[in-house]
C-alpha cells in the first residue's frame, strides 16, 4: 500500500524503515492542511500525527484524492472529525497503547523535577553554584496525589504514586476494579480537586473535558497545589492557569500539551521570534515546568507506533482491520 506520512521527523523516519517490510512509505516534513494533502495524491492512505487537524474539509479532500484510510500514529484522536470519515467510508485507525508508562512516567519526571528542582540544581552545580538557597522540596511520601482519568495511562500512573506511598484519590466515568483494590479511592471531581496536593490529567480531551481546569476549578484546588497536564493542551484553560500562578494559589504547574501547541512543538524556533505571548507567559515562571510533548518519546514507545501503525495498514489491506485499533471501519 502506498502511504503519504505527515507531520514526519528524523525518528519517525527510523523507526518506520526499521519495522517497514511491505509498504510504500513516502515520508513528508510538513503537517497535513487542505494545500499540503494534495501531496498524496496517488496515495491509497496517509499516516499523521497528533496536531494534524483532519478536519471535515481536508477529510473530503482526502477522499477526493483517492485516500482509503487515515492512519493515527498516536493514541488521542480530537485532531479527527470521525463522522466525516465514517461518512466518506475512509477507515481510521490509531494506536491505543504504545506505552502507558512511558507518559506516566515522565508525568512522574515533571512531579519530581518541579519539586526537587533538579532542572536548576543542574544548571548551578555547572556554574560552581553549590548553594542550595531556595531548592527545597517536599517529600512526596504520603502526600495525596489526584488522577484525572484512570485508563492505561492514569492506571500506570496510579500505580506509581502508589509506590511512592501516597494516598491516592481518582476520578473516572468508569472506576477501575483493579485501582480500587490496591486502595485508590474514586470521589467526585470536585472533592478530588479540593483534596489533592498534586493532580495529574490523564483523560481524553471531548467536548466535556475541554477546559476542565478553569478560573472555577482551580479555585476549588489546594492553595500551592502541583498540576501536571501531559493529556491535551485544551484540557487546561491556559489564562486562568497563568492567572492562578499570579497569585499564588497554583504553586507549580507541569505541562507537556499546550492548548496551541500545533504552530510550536515538534520545530525547533529558536531562532525565530515566538508569537505566543500566553506561553511566553508561562515559560517565565519559576515554577513551570513545559516539554514539548515528549511523554509518548521512548524506544518502546516509538518501536511499538512504528510496529501497530504498519500492521494496521495491512490488516486494512487485507480486509481485516482489528476492532480495538480501529476508529471507523471505513
Ligand atoms: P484511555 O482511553 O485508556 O483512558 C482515558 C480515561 O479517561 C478512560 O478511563 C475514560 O473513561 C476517562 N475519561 C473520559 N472522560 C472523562 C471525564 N470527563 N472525566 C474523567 N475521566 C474521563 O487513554 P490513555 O491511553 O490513558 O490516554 C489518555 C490521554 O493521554 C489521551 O487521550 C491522550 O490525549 C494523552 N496522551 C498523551 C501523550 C503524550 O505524549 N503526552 C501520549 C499518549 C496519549
Amino acid at each position: 500500500m502506498k502511504v503519504s506520512f505527515f507531520s514526519t521527523k528524523s525518528y519517525d523516519r527510523d523507526f518506520f524503515e526499521r519495522f517497514n517490510t511491505s509498504h510504500e512509505i513516502i515520508f513528508f516534513d510538513t503537517h497535513l492542511s487542505l494545500e499540503s494533502a494534495l501531496l498524496a495524491k496517488g496515495s491509497d492512505a496517509v499516516c499523521v500525527f497528533v496536531n494534524d487537524q483532519l478536519t471535515s474539509e481536508i477529510i473530503y479532500k482526502l477522499h477526493e484524492l483517492g485516500i482509503k484510510i487515515i492512519a493515527l500514529r498516536c493514541a488521542g484522536f480530537n485532531n479527527v472529525v470521525l463522522d466525516t470519515a465514517q461518512k466518506l467510508g475512509i477507515a481510521v485507525v490509531r494506536v491505543p497503547a504504545y506505552s502507558p508508562q512511558a507518559v506516566a512516567e515522565h508525568a512522574v519526571a515533571l512531579i519530581m523535577t518541579l519539586n526537587r528542582k533538579t532542572h536548576k540544581a543542574y544548571n548551578r552545580v555547572r556554574e560552581g553554584n553549590f548553594s542550595l538557597e531556595r531548592l527545597t522540596g517536599f517529600d512526596i511520601y504520603g502526600k495525596t496525589i489526584g488522577v484525572i482519568g484512570t485508563g492505561k495511562i492514569g492506571n500506570a500512573f496510579a500505580r506509581i504514586m502508589l509506590g511512592f506511598g501516597c494516598k491516592v484519590l481518582a476520578h473516572d466515568l468508569y472506576p477501575s476494579a483493579d485501582l480500587e483494590a490496591l486502595g485508590v479511592s474514586y470521589v467526585s471531581q470536585n472533592e478530588l480537586l479540593s483534596s489533592c496536593h498534586i493532580i495529574s490529567l490523564h483523560c481524553p480531551l471531548t467536548p466535556e473535558t475541554q477546559h476542565l481546569i478553569s478560573t472555577d476549578t482551580l479555585r476549588l484546588m489546594k492553595h500551592n497545589a502541583m498540576l501536571i497536564n501531559t493529556s491535551r493542551g485544551g484540557l487546561v484553560n491556559t489564562k486562568a492557569v497563568i492567572n492562578a500562578l499570579k497569585t499564588g494559589q497554583l504553586g507549580y504547574l507541569g505541562i507537556d500539551v499546550y492548548e496551541q501547541e500545533a504552530d510550536l512543538f515538534f520545530k525547533d524556533l529558536s531562532e525565530y521570534v515566538i508569537q505566543d505571548d500566553m506561553l511566553l507567559r508561562l515559560m517565565s515562571f519559576p515554577n513551570v515546568l513545559i516539554t514539548a510533548h515528549q511523554g509518548f518519546f521512548t524506544e518502546e514507545a516509538l518501536s511499538e507506533i512504528a510496529k501497530v501503525t504498519l500492521q494496521n495498514l495491512s490488516d486494512f489491506e487485507s480486509g481485516n482491520l482489528n476492532p480495538a485499533t480501529t476508529l471507523v471501519g471505513g
